[in-house]
């Protein structure tokens, strides 16, 4: 493909242009190995023939996470190349109740640097796995501390800085669930019927294995795989009786954005976010679930009848040139004829903290439109293709200073940008104020406490961020995790 014909498709579409930065991209990067056109990679759907694999769960005490390579049958009876913290697939569900704490020791047999992020948890930053704290091959690093937040769904992964992408894909993730009184006074569905979901597409060669090689093209797109898998395997199967289920769902794709639904159009009743149980249940037809962000609904199966097949399946959806253009079913629930969970939610589920944007010491917006281009010569000959107000990532820099405990305004500017941004903070929380610009409204989960936002070409999204309350350094960054080894990323340090 020729540059002429490269810069044309990529923002054709899209109805914005950004050549500036584009041409900066591809004029000093001196080749034309961009890979595949940037159309959305298309969906297979798999068949379904295998029970759902349900993760360890870890309740208490010492864990440990020994990151190395392991083996799955991601499709079935083909083996495909993996990693994982325990050998299985991904790690353990990590559950925790507020005010107790984690001590996780990860000893590093992956032949490369690694480290793990909690990402969601509000921990000290020598425990956040900043990139610049990495355990060498061989290694061990040592996570503790105490949890006091909100129940919620949290997520740890890999945070090496330009190798995220391919360990996090490559299944160097794992569940925290948080608990605490206020949910447990809501009574929801729980055991059997609570269900801790990790969706991640994949790649896959003739014989099964993971791919993880973006071109060029790909870094700025995303890197997409056409299966998707839940909890590391393609076309699993829930069989359940009737009832509520509770479905805690995380996006652990480096790119894709799910547009989730049921495929009887039944309602799915979004009750939580990233950060914990929205203030009030909403019903939606259906929920975009960006890379780093969760989402927790109730699927409400009292009125299926035995053998009645019901699944959870990705739409398509508009806003960009290269996502939500297919559609596929991923999920398969079996009805049994048992009658499990018939209870009623309450409507009111939890009390969020008022918000008050008039508690922010500042405003600060943050460029995310990539039009700038930005500094060059990283790993790869590339790094740097992505900014933030312009500037890449250096590792010991301190980009952004703010108070702890503090609130500050913050306005993600993706207006003349032509690609997503799921924009992401550690040590801090957000609560998103507006969007204007694409889709101009906030979405059901947006109404809770975030740490994930999606920015959509032409959006600008406003948020109040609240500050946790551990002082060092933290990072702020795109969550499209090509973007971010890339050097979409800020080190935010808190004092
Ligand atoms: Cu899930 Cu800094 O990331
Ligand atoms: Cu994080
Ligand atoms: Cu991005």
């Amino acid at each position: 493909m020729k540059r002429r014909e490269a810069l044309h498709v990529l923002t054709s579409g899209t109805g914005v242009l950004s050549i500036g930065g584009l041409s900066a991209v591809l004029s000093s990067c001196g080749h034309d190995a961009f890979g595949p056109a940037p159309t959305a990679v298309p969906l297979i759907e798999s068949p379904f023939e295998r029970p759902l694999p349900v993760l360890p769960v870890h309740a208490g005490g010492p864990i440990q996470l020994v990151a190395q390579a392991s083996s799955l049958d991601i499709r079935k009876g083909a083996s495909s190349t993996s990693m994982s913290y325990g050998g299985s697939m991904y790690g353990p569900t990590i559950v925790v109740r507020r005010g107790e704490g984690v001590d996780a020791q990860l000893t590093n047999q992956i032949g490369a640097d690694t480290n793990i992020h909690w990402h969601g948890l509000l921990v000290p930053a020598e425990m956040d796995g900043h990139p610049m704290h990495v355990a060498r091959s061989g290694a061990s690093l040592r996570y503790t501390y105490t949890l006091n937040q909100r129940a919620c769904h949290a997520w740890y992964h890999s945070h090496v800085h330009g190798e995220t992408g391919r360990q996090i894909t490559m299944g160097l993730a794992g569940n925290v669930v948080v608990r605490d009184a206020e949910e447990d006074a809501l009574r929801l569905p729980s055991g059997n019927d609570e269900f801790v979901l990790v969706l991640q597409d994949k790649r896959l060669d003739v014989s099964g294995n993971q791919r993880y090689a973006p071109s060029m093209m790909e870094v700025m797109n995303g890197y997409m795989g056409e299966v998707v898998t839940v909890n590391g395997i393609a076309g699993p199967i829930v069989t359940t009786s009737q009832g509520r289920k509770r479905l805690r769902i995380v996006n652990a794709s480096t790119a894709r954005v799910y547009n989730l639904g049921t495929s009887d159009g039944r309602p799915l009743t979004c009750i939580g976010t990233d950060q914990g149980l929205l203030a009030m249940a909403e019903d939606v037809q259906s929920i975009l679930l960006a890379p780093g962000e969760r989402v927790d609904v109730l699927l409400d199966l009292r009125n299926a009848v035995g053998g009645e097949q019901i699944y959870l399946e990705t739409r398509t959806f508009d806003g960009v040139t290269t996502q939500g253009k297919h559609a596929a079913r991923i999920l398969r629930f079996d009805v049994t004829t048992n009658k499990g969970d018939m209870s009623d939610l309450p409507t009111s589920l939890a009390l969020l903290p008022t918000l008050d944007p008039n508690t922010a010491t500042r405003t600060r917006t943050f460029d995310i439109s990539n039009t700038h281009g930005g500094g060059h010569g990283g790993h790869g000959g590339h790094e740097g293709g992505h900014t933030i107000n312009g500037i890449v990532y250096a590792m010991t820099r301190s980009d952004v200073q703010a108070a702890v405990g503090g609130n500050e305004i913050w306005e993600f500017d993706n207006t003349a940008g032509a690609e997503i941004h799921p924009m992401h903070v550690h040590g801090a929380t957000m609560r998103v104020l507006r969007r204007t610009g694409g889709r101009g409204i906030l979405t059901a989960p947006e109404r809770g406490i975030k740490d994930t936002v999606l920015c959509m070409p032409g959006e600008r999204v406003r948020a109040l961020v609240s500050f946790g309350p551990y002082a060092g350094m933290f990072l702020l960054h795109c969550h499209l995790v090509e973007h971010s080894d890339d050097g979409m990323m800020l080190n935010l340090e808190l004092r």
